[in-house]
C-alpha cells in the first residue's frame, strides 16, 4: 500500500485492505449520512449532539476515500426537506457546517482534495456561503479526491431547475429540441461532467433514496446497514466496496 503513504500522514489508516481489490474501486460513491437523531436519542443527548458526532466520522471517511482512490464521494447534509425541523437543529446544522469548513479545509487543501457543492445555497445563511466560497476557491485546481457535500439538494428540484435551463435555452434558440439526450440532460444538474455514483451507501437501517441524486442512481449499487451515521467509519466504506466487487453490474443488458 505505497501509493497511500503521502497521503493524510497526521492519521495514518489501520484498515485491512487484504480482501479489496484496488484495481476495481468505484468511481463515485455516494452516502446517505442517516441516524444522527437515533444515535443521539439512544444516549439521552439532544439530536444536536448526534449530528455533532456525524461530522467527526467525514474525518476517517473522506481520509479512506482518497488511500482508495475514489474520485468522488457525495455526502447528503441537508436536504430542501430538512428546513421542516425545528429552527434550533437547522441553526446547529448550519453552525456545524462552519465550523467544519473553517477547522478541517486546510487539511483537506493539503491532501489535494476538491471541495464542490451540489445544491442551492442561496438559501443558507450568509456565514455558510462565506465558508463554502473560500473552501472553494482554496481547494478547486486540486486534482484528488472531489467531495460533493449536498447542501439545501433535493433531486426532483434539481431535474426542474434542469428542465427551465433547458426550456430557457430552447425558447431563445440557443438549443435545439432534437439535440436533448440523457447525456446532455446530465450536463445540466449539478453533478454535469461527473460519472453517475457507483456505489450508494445508507446506514441507519432506512431502505429509501430520500430524494437523493435521483437521476444519477439509475444503475448504482446500494449497500444499506443499520448502524448509525456516527458509527459510520472508513471500516464500513471498505465492508461495502468488497461487497460491491461480488455485484453483477449489467445495465439492463446480458453478460
Ligand atoms: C440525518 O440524520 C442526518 C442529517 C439530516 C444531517 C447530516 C449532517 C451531518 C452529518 C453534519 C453536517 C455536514 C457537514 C458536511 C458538516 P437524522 O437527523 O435524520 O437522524 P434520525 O433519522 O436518526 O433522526
Amino acid at each position: 500500500m505505497n501509493f497511500i503513504k503521502n497521503m493524510f500522514t497526521k492519521q495514518y489508516a489501520t484498515y485491512d485492505y487484504e480482501n479489496i481489490d484496488l484495481t476495481r474501486i468505484p468511481k463515485h460513491v455516494a452516502i446517505i449520512m442517516d441516524g444522527n437523531g437515533r444515535w443521539a436519542k439512544k444516549r439521552g443527548l439532544p439530536r444536536t449532539a448526534g449530528h455533532k458526532a456525524g461530522v467527526e466520522v467525514l474525518r476517517d471517511v473522506i481520509r479512506t476515500s482518497s488511500q482508495l482512490g475514489i474520485k468522488y464521494l457525495s455526502l447528503y447534509a441537508f436536504s430542501t426537506e430538512n428546513w421542516k425541523r425545528p429552527q434550533d437543529e437547522v441553526n446547529a446544522l448550519m453552525q456545524l457546517l462552519v465550523i467544519y469548513l473553517r477547522k478541517e479545509v486546510q487539511e483537506l487543501h493539503e491532501n489535494n482534495v476538491k471541495i464542490h457543492i451540489i445544491g442551492d445555497i442561496d438559501r443558507l445563511p450568509e456565514n455558510a456561503r462565506m465558508e463554502i466560497r473560500s473552501a472553494f476557491e482554496l481547494t478547486q485546481n486540486n486534482d484528488g479526491l472531489i467531495v460533493n457535500i449536498a447542501l439545501n439538494y433535493g433531486g426532483r428540484s434539481e431535474i426542474i431547475q434542469a428542465i427551465k435551463e433547458i426550456s430557457r435555452q430552447v425558447k431563445n434558440n440557443e438549443l435545439e429540441i432534437e439535440s436533448i439526450d440523457e447525456q446532455m440532460f446530465s450536463r445540466f444538474l449539478y453533478t454535469a461532467g461527473m460519472p453517475d455514483p457507483d456505489l450508494l451507501i445508507r446506514p441507519s437501517g432506512e431502505l429509501r433514496i430520500s430524494n437523493f441524486l435521483l437521476w444519477q442512481i439509475a444503475y448504482s449499487e446500494f449497500w444499506f446497514s443499520d448502524i448509525f451515521w456516527p458509527d459510520f467509519s472508513g471500516k464500513h466504506l471498505i465492508e461495502a466496496i468488497i461487497d460491491y466487487q461480488k455485484r453483477d453490474r449489467r445495465y439492463g443488458g446480458v453478460k
